[in-house]
């Protein structure tokens, strides 16, 4: 069955928990997200064999489908997948099915409890739910409160919902979505998931830190100098203007996955590593995170807007050209940003994000920079001697880089910059699981270690409030700078470092 099994590295390395029986719910199962990622990373696990026999998927959306024509779309849009893996594919997708459902539409909903009792009894999946929301946001909280309504939600342990982001538009939004879905479902039934949480590299910066004796103790504002963190993509909005529009990279990057990233490089350490224990971690540090300028929030941050660019046998459309987009839009698809944390650790450390789509290079990581040595004995080969930096690459490229000065070759005593570098590549022989995968596997093993609690996202809308209050007020103050496509976004942003004597690091 394909390279992943057959692979006794692969299987050797993993420790596995196991999937119980299921019934997976994917409600926007004809959107984007159902093909491009979630059934996918089921098929994934199902390679692995992780999910039990016992398993459906159940796809839901308005639309007349039948089984047969959802597997076979799947099929479609899973094509090479698909002829790689055939044999593989039939046993799956034997265990895909289809209901028309409209949550909005409460017969439907009822019609779906007796189409899930029927897969009990078909599939053996002993009454356990998962139900993903990939719906459009604004039917998160209705969607819920139809779930609760017909009974699909009553059994705590046996039936959860997983809500994709963006969980609200602003903080007061997201403490309202938070009180609707509170009353439809306890905490510990609601997955709200950030699939930056499902990556190996995310999850390796608590491993780094934790399971090692050498970072902690320099981990702090009495060695490290500053920490940036970006995630730049070379594709532009692609076909999403109608969500992008009104969302824009800060919503759509920063107060998540860039959050996100923040979170677990600056916690403290958790007392175990079980869900709460991380997430009070996790909120507690993002409760003393502050813009580094809340009272004139336009001093610290920079929006850009890609334009046109490429070269002329290659053009690339600038965004306002793009299918969808308003000629006149000042959405961002850039942003930079400075930021403190006001506690015994962090205070004093500026910490940079940036993120950008139609950047030169796709490349997410966090650069932690060391204070200089304080008495410089040796002269730098390159001028000046280069600070210590670790680098701790997210993707692609999985792993770790250390830089650090040696003494360069010669008869004098000049120092010079090298490099100790990790690569999950090297080290394990094998690519590294698509975000969904491991985040569907908790979800269905009823694991919320990695999803995001109430408190924290609230805590993360909170952080960019005064940002978003002056775009909504007063947009002016915060300009939407334009940046070439393929370039490294507004020079603006060059300044909001230069301005503290520092600069991006250009990977
Ligand atoms: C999504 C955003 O959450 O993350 C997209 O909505 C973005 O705009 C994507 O492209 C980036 O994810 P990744 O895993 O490719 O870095």
């Amino acid at each position: 069955m394909g390279s992943v099994l057959t692979n006794p590295l692969r299987v050797g390395l993993r420790q596995e928990r196991v999937i119980p029986p299921q019934c997976l719910v994917i409600f926007g199962a004809s959107g984007d997200l159902t093909h491009r990622k979630l059934i996918p990373a089921l098929f994934e696990l199902f390679r692995q064999r992780r999910l039990p026999s016992e398993f459906a998927v159940l796809g839901c959306a308005r639309r007349p489908w039948s089984d047969e024509e959802f597997r076979q779309k799947m099929a479609e849009a899973m094509a090479s997948e698909v002829a790689e893996h055939r044999m593989a594919w039939e046993q799956f997708a034997a265990g895909l099915f289809y209901e028309p459902v409209d949550l909005q539409d409460p017969p439907t909903v009822v019609r779906l409890g007796q189409r899930l009792d029927m897969l009990d009894r078909q599939r053996a999946t002993r009454g356990n739910r998962t139900f993903y929301l990939s719906v459009s946001p604004n039917f998160y909280g209705s969607g819920c409160r139809a779930l609760a309504a017909a009974g699909l939600l009553s059994d705590p342990a046996r039936s959860r919902v997983v809500i994709e982001k963006p969980f609200g538009r602003d903080y007061g939004s997201a403490q309202e979505l938070n009180r609707v879905v509170q009353a439809s479902a306890q905490e510990n039934q609601i997955f709200r998931i950030d699939h930056y949480l499902g990556k190996e590299t995310v999850q390796n910066i608590l491993v780094l830190r934790f399971a090692n004796t050498i970072f902690e103790p320099i981990w702090n504002r009495n060695y490290i100098s500053s920490v940036q963190i970006t995630a730049a993509e070379t594709v532009g909005v692609e076909e999403r203007a109608g969500y992008y529009e009104s969302s824009g990279a800060l919503r759509d990057m920063v107060q998540n996955h860039l959050t996100q990233m923040l979170a677990l490089t600056t916690m403290e350490a958790p007392g175990r590593f079980d869900p709460e224990s991380m997430r009070n971690e996790k909120a507690k540090v993002l409760q003393a995170a502050r813009l580094a300028n809340e009272d004139e929030p336009w001093k610290c941050c920079v929006r850009g807007q890609y334009g046109p660019g490429g070269s002329s046998t290659r053009p690339i459309a600038g965004y306002r050209q793009e299918p969808g987009v308003n000629p006149e839009s000042t959405t961002e698809t850039y942003v930079a940003m400075k930021l403190f944390i006001n506690n015994w650790r962090w205070q004093g450390v500026p910490f940079y994000l940036r993120t950008g789509k139609r950047l030169p290079k796709r490349l997410s990581e966090v650069v932690l920079t060391f204070r200089e040595a304080p008495v410089h004995l040796f002269d730098a080969a390159s001028g000046a001697p280069t600070p210590n930096q670790l680098i701790l690459r997210i993707q692609p490229d999985e792993g770790a880089e250390f830089k650090f000065e040696v003494k360069a070759p010669g008869s004098g005593m000049r120092s010079r910059p090298v490099d100790m570098a990790f690569s999950y590549d090297d080290s394990f022989g094998e690519p590294s699981d698509e975000g969904y995968v491991r985040l569907l596997a908790d979800a269905m093993l009823g694991d919320p270690t990695l999803y995001t609690r109430s408190d924290e996202v609230e805590a993360a809308w909170r952080l960019y409030t005064p940002l978003l209050e002056l775009i909504e007020d007063a947009p002016n103050q915060l300009p939407v700078y334009p940046y070439e496509a393929r370039t490294w976004g507004p020079g603006a942003a060059d300044s909001l470092l230069a301005e503290d004597g520092l600069a991006w690091r250009r990977p």
